[in-house]
């Protein structure tokens, strides 16, 4: 994010119109053929995509398979969007950790499978809002990260939760620079980490998750620039203080620890006032906490969102 501005993507890396494939048509050729559904992908039929509870409008047609998995920020596979793709292939994903910590009733060391077994994983298409002015539409698979923090029951004092993810040398060939601080890490308020709309992913395209988008697990949080969604977790941490985080440990005058898709407030860099679509040739306005006001905006109400940013 440090490194390349939005008007550096060359124009081979948008995805042309033609490329989309659409979700609808899609889902419904796959009942008309008698192939399992899951009951997101149901409803998604029974009642048309655009209109699922505000998760996206009409002209968010889900974004070619092809482009998520190739168009990826992740620095520890290299800092070029095409890097991840390539070097994230050999990720070793089992046996896979998740330390829960800090703040908690039932603090544990859990095996990934144990840690999502309980969870039905539902499919939600998300508008996703990269702080670099482009965006996509990703149909992700996974769980409330609500559900998870009820089970391991935070303190009276936890007020926030820090995600720290995967430093591995040995598999990461970034992390044996000094790009970042490393491990890459997150935070949210408990209050935004409990909101429903924030899931813990396994998987894009009712499948798993490639290395290059966050697997094993990865978390989503729609309302947000993408950088909050920090990928392959090993520990989720409750605490009381609000956690130091990569972006704003780096640049704390460009990435702030809230973080809220904000039109209003542009980067240093460059205006947040629009952005592109990936596949699309014209630009779009972006919309205030990327199009999901009317769900979260009241998280913040009585903060200046121009100050937390
Ligand atoms: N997580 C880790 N561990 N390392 C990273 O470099 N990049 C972030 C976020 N999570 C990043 C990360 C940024 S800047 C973005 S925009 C999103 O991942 C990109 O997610 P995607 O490649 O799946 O679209």
């Amino acid at each position: 994010m440090l490194i390349r501005r939005p008007a550096d993507i060359p124009s081979q890396e948008i995805t042309s119109e033609g490329q989309y494939q659409s979700r609808r048509a899609f889902l419904a050729s796959l009942g008309a053929l008698g192939l399992a559904l899951t009951p997101g992908e149901q409803r998604a039929i029974a009642h048309g995509i655009a209109r699922e509870a505000g998760v996206h409008a009409d002209d968010d047609k889900p974004t070619p398979y092809e482009t998520v998995t190739t168009y990826n920020n992740y620095y520890e596979f290299g800092t070029d969007k095409d890097e991840p793709a390539a070097n994230a292939k050999a990720l070793k994903l089992r046996p896979w950790k998740v330390r829960i910590d800090g703040e908690v009733a039932k603090p544990a060391d859990y095996d990934l499978d144990d840690l999502v077994k309980p969870y039905k994983q539902e499919e939600r298409i998300y508008r996703m809002r990269c702080v670099e002015a482009w965006s996509m539409v990703i149909p992700w698979l996974g769980f409330p990260l609500k559900d998870l923090i009820d089970r391991v029951q935070p303190t009276s004092r936890a007020k926030y939760v820090e995600f720290t993810t995967l430093n591995d040398p040995q598999q990461m060939p970034g992390v044996r620079r000094p790009v970042l601080p490393w491990p890459y890490t997150e935070g949210l308020r408990l209050d935004e980490a409990r909101h429903p709309l924030t899931i813990l992913a396994t998987g894009i395209y009712g499948k798993p998750l490639l290395g290059q988008n966050g697997a094993p697990l990865r978390l989503v949080v729609p309302w947000k620039y993408g950088f909050k969604g920090g990928k392959s977790l090993v520990r989720i941490r409750f605490t009381e203080q609000m956690p130091k985080t990569t972006w704003a440990e780096v640049a704390p005058d460009e990435y702030g620890f809230f973080a809220n898709v904000n039109p209003a407030v542009d980067h240093p860099r460059w205006s947040q006032a629009r952005e592109r679509r990936i596949g699309e040739f014209f630009k779009r306005p972006t919309l205030p906490f990327n199009g999901y006001a009317d769900q979260v905006a009241s998280l913040y109400a009585g903060m200046d969102l121009r100050r937390n940013f």
